[in-house]
């Protein structure tokens, strides 16, 4: 069982779960009932960024002077923290622990020697998903069919000769294992939606900011960009690896494919989210996830892309519109979180079919700004 970060009061103690006060009613009306269940990377198999840093150290440097590498856990001193902590009922002396769901947005949970401990911040695990365990990726993602062990320049060299079948098990196994990888695209965008779509209607109500402006591409491509991998100097526009890995792969089409992948995974959470909101009064999170659900379909339309038309005839079979939108009724949980599941099924066909992010029609502009300065390598 899992539970998701709008969640608080919960901590998970050598895997059980607990529920403390209002928190289980939340969980079960955005949850249980919806089948809304934000990923919540699972605290146990969180080994740490230390661990990242011995392969990863450029990658490391440029997290580390971002807002998820330091401001993110220091928002939890900011003025407004203690109301926001109170509309959740939790005191203010407990923000900064595992009672509170605060930690898990502005926090990385993580189990060290059985014991949960968590790091300042968000950490490399809280986008590219838990990766140690028993099956956890973290050996299995760099092991060529030699160890996993070395330094990555040994590891790169070996990758040079890796036989196409090997990188078919080796992908497949750290897919199973819950890495997120760049050419996941819808998947690493949820992934931040996540945490960026506030999915908590007593904190929006209480007036703790939701990223209402996210776009994944512009804010990918800022201070969070470090495509590193493979040029330990030059900070890549679109991940290098990804970049050397197929035919016909240029950043402009990364870019494309990037930000059609953003809207979808838009599309599909705020309609999960749409599915248990108790009103879409102005204001509310209702409300908030309508304005998203409306800008994600037009976004959807202007791109003319022949294999998204389906996700339009959704819309259109459920009759989820503007003015529908509005009125919240008995049947939105039903309605609302089949159509996510619909949507997400036509993301994850378009994204297997434009794997290389080529052939995208010209209509697909990708935003060129970028939300803060990238790092220099
Ligand atoms: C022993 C060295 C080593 C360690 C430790 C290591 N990595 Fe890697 N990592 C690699 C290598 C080598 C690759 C290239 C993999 C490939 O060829 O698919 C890689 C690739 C990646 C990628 C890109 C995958 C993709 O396809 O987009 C990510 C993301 C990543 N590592 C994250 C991490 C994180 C997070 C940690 C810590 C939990 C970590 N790595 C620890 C060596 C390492
Ligand atoms: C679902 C994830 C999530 C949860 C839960 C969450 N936050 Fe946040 N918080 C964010 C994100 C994302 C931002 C940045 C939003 C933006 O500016 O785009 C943020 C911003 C803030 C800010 C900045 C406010 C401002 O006006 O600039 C404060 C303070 C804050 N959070 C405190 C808290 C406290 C205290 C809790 C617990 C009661 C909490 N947050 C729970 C994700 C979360
Ligand atoms: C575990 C929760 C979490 C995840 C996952 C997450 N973020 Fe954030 N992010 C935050 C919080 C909290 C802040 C607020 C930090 C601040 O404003 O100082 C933030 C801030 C940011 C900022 C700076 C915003 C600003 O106002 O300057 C950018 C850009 C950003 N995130 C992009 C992303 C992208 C892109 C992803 C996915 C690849 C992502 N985030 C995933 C929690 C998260
Ligand atoms: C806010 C979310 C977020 C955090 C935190 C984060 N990453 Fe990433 N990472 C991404 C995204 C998104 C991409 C792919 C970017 C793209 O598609 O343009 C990526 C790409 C990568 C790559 C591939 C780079 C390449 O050149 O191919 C590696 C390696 C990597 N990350 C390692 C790390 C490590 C190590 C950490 C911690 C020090 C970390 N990441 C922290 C979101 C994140």
């Amino acid at each position: 069982m899992s539970c998701f970060r709008c969640c608080h009061g919960v901590s998970s103690h050598g895997g059980n779960i607990k529920f403390a006060g209002s928190c289980a009613a939340v969980w079960l009306l955005l949850a249980s009932s919806t089948g809304f269940s934000q990923q919540q990377i699972d605290a146990a198999k969180v080994v740490g960024r230390e661990a990242c840093g011995k392969c990863h150290a450029a990658e490391l440097g440029a997290w580390q002077v971002s807002k998820h590498g330091k401001n993110a856990w220091d928002l939890l001193d900011h003025p407004k923290a203690p109301d926001f902590a109170k509309s959740l009922g939790i005191a203010a002396g407990d923000i900064k622990s595992e009672k509170s769901v605060c930690t898990k947005c502005h926090g990385t949970h993580q189990q060290t020697g059985g014991k949960l401990v968590i790091a300042k911040g968000n950490s490399c695990e809280s986008c590219h998903g838990g990766a140690g365990g028993d099956q956890g990726w973290l050996t299995v993602h760099s092991d060529y069919g030699k160890g996993a062990a070395g330094t990555l320049a040994e590891l790169l060299k070996q990758r040079e000769g890796e036989p196409a079948a090997h990188l078919a098990t080796r992908k497949a196994a750290t897919s199973k294992a819950g890495m997120n990888r760049a050419e996941d695209a819808v998947k690493i965008a949820s992934n931040c939606l996540q945490c960026h779509i506030v999915p908590n209607e007593k904190l929006i109500a209480a007036g703790h900011p939701s990223s209402d402006k996210f776009e994944f591409v512009e804010w990918a491509q800022g201070e969070v960009r470090h495509n590193f991998l493979l040029d330990s100097k030059e900070n890549a526009e679109v991940p290098s690896l990804w970049l050397a890995s197929g035919k016909g792969r240029t950043a402009k089409g990364r870019k494309q494919l990037m930000f059609v992948a953003g809207q979808l995974a838009d599309l599909v959470l705020s309609l999960r989210i749409r599915a248990g909101v108790t009103s879409a009064k102005r204001g509310t999170l209702g409300d908030l996830v309508n304005d998203r659900i409306d800008d994600a379909i037009d976004e959807v339309e202007d791109a003319e892309i022949d294999e998204l038309a389906p996700v339009l005839a959704i819309m259109k079979e459920n009759k989820i519109k503007k003015s529908t939108l509005k009125k919240t009724t008995p049947g939105d949980k039903e309605l609302y979180s089949g159509a996510a599941d619909a949507v997400q099924a036509v993301a994850d066909a378009f994204v297997a079919k434009y794997k290389d992010a080529t052939g995208l029609p010209a209509s697909v502009k990708p935003p060129r700004k970028s939300k803060g300065k990238a790092f220099k390598g």
